[in-house]
């Protein structure tokens, strides 16, 4: 194996996903961040799960703010995608509309659906911490040309239909 994680990372990008952002906020600021490893894990209870870099400057964030939103991005929402992956929280958020949650956090306006998450639990794995979520409130955006926006082989595109 010549350069395994490199090799290991481009079969995982091969699955396809959404994008989302996710959103939290602690200390009156508001954070977030670009994550296509947001999956459903439970319908009853409602549970969800997303993975997180232990490296990442949001880290200590996303663990006090102890709960987090999940924008599922639609696909004329393709440049928050990039958006949310640098730069100071002020830029990231700089001119968005929002929807202040009864949680406090923010919601995406003009998302394909959200989810609004307690912090059930932090799993360590590996150099990522698994994030498992208690929805708590979600929405889907009646707007049918809110279709969402898909990911795969580092490639954003849309649905075919
Ligand atoms: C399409 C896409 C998906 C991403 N998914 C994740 C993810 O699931 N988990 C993660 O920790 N970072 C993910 N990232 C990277 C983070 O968005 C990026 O590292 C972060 O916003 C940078 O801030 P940081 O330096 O504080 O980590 C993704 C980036 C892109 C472009």
């Amino acid at each position: 194996m010549i350069n395994q994680v490199q090799d290991i990372k481009q079969a995982m990008a091969c699955f396809g996903t959404g994008v989302t952002v996710i959103t939290a906020t602690h200390a009156g600021q508001d954070f977030g961040m670009t994550c296509n490893s947001f999956n459903t894990v439970s319908l009853e209870p409602a549970l969800v799960l997303w993975s997180l870099r232990q490296g990442s400057s949001n880290r200590a964030h996303f663990e006090a703010a102890g709960g987090y939103t999940v924008n599922i991005l639609s696909h004329t929402q393709q440049p928050l995608a990039m958006r949310f992956t640098k730069g100071s929280h002020e830029e990231r958020f700089a001119g968005l509309e929002l929807v202040r949650l009864p949680t406090g956090r923010p919601q995406i306006v003009g998302s394909t659906a959200w989810f609004d998450c307690e912090l059930e639990r932090i799993i360590p794995a590996g150099d990522h911490d698994i994030m498992l979520g208690r929805v708590l409130n979600f929405g889907v955006n009646a707007d049918a040309t809110a279709e969402p926006l898909i990911y795969a082989r580092r490639q954003f595109g849309r649905l075919g239909v």
